[in-house]
């Protein structure tokens, strides 16, 4: 990730590797954005022309790269896409974090890059924050594993420096560096874990990654090993683990926000591999099922980002961990496992994992007694088939649901909120246990749905809930686009984030 610096130093006289501005959609063609005018007059007025010429066209993240010829201390200008400005004449504060992120990762192979695009809306901090946090995340690789071909890659930007009106608010405008360095530092920290390959991060290095990233950040941790896992009782925890050589663990991170008014729980699906289990899964694909601790990733990340930026809020997240493997010992179709609590579920399909360690931590968190309870998870495919790779599912409680997705929206993390029908909790009527695993007539429909609602049957009445479900925009298997890397985007980190600031701010 590229470091973040601002500066008010006019963009002509940029010193950076590239300058990056903005062009935007207008009524008769593509338009310069705000911020670009004295680079203009300086080439005078050739710069839109030129832009045009190679083919720029406005639209959002489209990048158009020109060199200056000597003219000018930065060697190469790259115009990206805004798209259309709205009837205020401003610009979506998601379309700049776009553009950014866009501009950044196209100008790998440079060092350093200047960029106005937070100054596009004026003296705003949420669009500054965004172009703060759409470059260093446009910034992201994961190279670890890349060791011969590493050498033919462009090396990610390394500097990223915001350009800034010299009459703007100096004090709000500095605050939006360390925010989006914290911000971005967090989705870094999940992409991270999320591309590690299962082989080098079972539970027990899940756990061991939760912990350094917690004392870093100064948060609390404590880790359940098997053992203790087996003198708690937590029976669904377990029963996944039981068919992987790699033994489950159970991570609690506590973080207590100076000030704070509201307490919150989170909880995050932690499998570090999904095969399925005895109810296996088909081979294509399957790969991508080292992405299914994305939730785990993203809390983990989340404690620590609210430590990082002094949140008023206190937060206990309970992250589950296990591989789920079909070894000789794996819990089948058909066992009656009992859960953390007293609880008995029917297991029906093995690969229905997600909610059997869930449900665990879910008990185990509520018993602390928090105002709210959110929990995130990979958990069905169900979820993709509705809303696709780019947009989540949100469901429980609806004032909280509203809120989350609301948080969703501010972040760039599209979320939509689903019903819980009572209907649809018929069909986890179990004939032999107090509860079915998935739906026991076999009925496929609504599978997010009836997720949710045996997740949510594990949270004590008046606890307000939200699960989120984030099977599709959590991993990218497809192109980059905008900030999102190919490979694990982030999802649902930035959204937490918000979600507790606006806590710590409202209760
Ligand atoms: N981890 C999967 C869900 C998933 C699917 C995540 C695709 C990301 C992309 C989950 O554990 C699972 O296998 N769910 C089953 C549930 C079913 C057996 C009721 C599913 O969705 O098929
Ligand atoms: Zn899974
Ligand atoms: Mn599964």
């Amino acid at each position: 990730m590229p470091s973040l610096s601002l500066s008010t130093a006019p963009g002509a006289k940029s010193s950076a590797d590239a300058l990056v501005i903005g062009i935007a959609k207008g009524k008769d063609g593509p338009v310069l954005a705000p911020g670009a005018e004295e680079l203009d007059k300086a080439m005078k007025g050739r710069l839109l022309p030129a832009l045009v010429a190679l083919g720029a066209t406005g639209a959002t993240a489209e990048v158009t790269k020109l060199a200056t010829l000597g003219g000018f201390a930065v060697p190469v200008v790259a115009a990206v896409g805004l798209g259309t400005a709205g009837a205020s004449g401003r610009f979506g504060v998601e379309s700049v974090r776009r553009a950014a992120g866009a501009a950044v990762r196209e100008l790998a192979g440079r060092r350093s890059v200047a960029c106005v695009l937070g100054g596009v809306n004026g003296d705003d901090a949420a669009t500054l924050r965004a172009a703060g946090e759409g470059s260093l995340i446009g910034g992201y690789e994961f190279s670890r594993y890349r060791t011969v071909s590493a050498k033919e890659r462009k090396a990610p930007v390394e500097a990223v420096t915001l350009l800034v009106a010299k009459g703007r608010d100096g004090k709000t405008a500095a605050a939006a560096v360390p925010r989006s360095v914290a911000l971005a530092t967090a989705v870094a920290l999940t992409r991270d874990l999320v591309n590690t390959p299962p082989n080098d991060l079972h539970p027990v290095e899940l756990a061991d990654a939760a912990r350094a990233a917690a004392k870093r950040a100064g948060v609390e941790v404590e880790v359940l090993d098997e053992k203790a896992l087996r003198s708690g009782g937590f029976g669904g925890i377990l029963a996944v683990g039981v068919g992987s050589a790699n033994p489950p663990r159970l991570v609690h991170l506590s973080y207590r926000g100076r000030g704070a008014k509201a307490s919150v729980a989170l909880v995050g699906k932690g499998i570090t591999f999904d095969s399925g289990g005895i109810s296996l899964k088909p081979a294509a694909g399957m790969h991508e099922m080292k992405s299914d601790m994305a939730g785990a990733a993203a809390v983990i990340a989340t404690v620590c980002a609210a430590a990082d930026l002094r949140l008023a809020v206190d937060i206990d997240a309970w992250v589950p961990m296990a591989e789920n493997m079909p070894g000789g010992g794996a819990y089948r179709p058909g066992d009656v496992v009992t859960m953390y609590g007293g609880r008995r579920v029917e297991v029906l399909n093995t690969d229905a994992e997600g909610r059997m360690i869930l449900s665990d931590a879910i008990v185990r968190a509520a018993e602390d007694k928090p105002d709210y309870l959110v929990e995130t998870s990979t958990l069905t495919g169900a979820q993709v088939v509705a809303l696709g790779h780019r947009v989540a599912g949100v469901m429980g409680d609806e004032a909280l649901s509203r809120r989350v997705a609301a948080a969703g929206d501010r972040s760039g993390e599209p979320m939509w909120p689903m019903p819980l029908p009572e209907e649809v909790r018929r069909g986890l009527d179990s004939p032999i246990a107090d509860i079915s695993q998935v739906n026991a007539s076999g009925d496929r429909g609504a599978g997010m749905l009836t997720a949710g609602h045996f997740l949510a049957e594990f949270v004590p009445d008046g606890l307000p809930f939200a699960h989120i479900d984030i099977a599709g925009p959590s991993y990218n298997a497809g192109k980059p686009h905008g900030y999102t890397p190919t490979g694990a985007t982030g999802v649902p980190v930035r959204t937490l984030v918000e979600l507790l600031e606006d806590i710590a701010v409202s209760g």
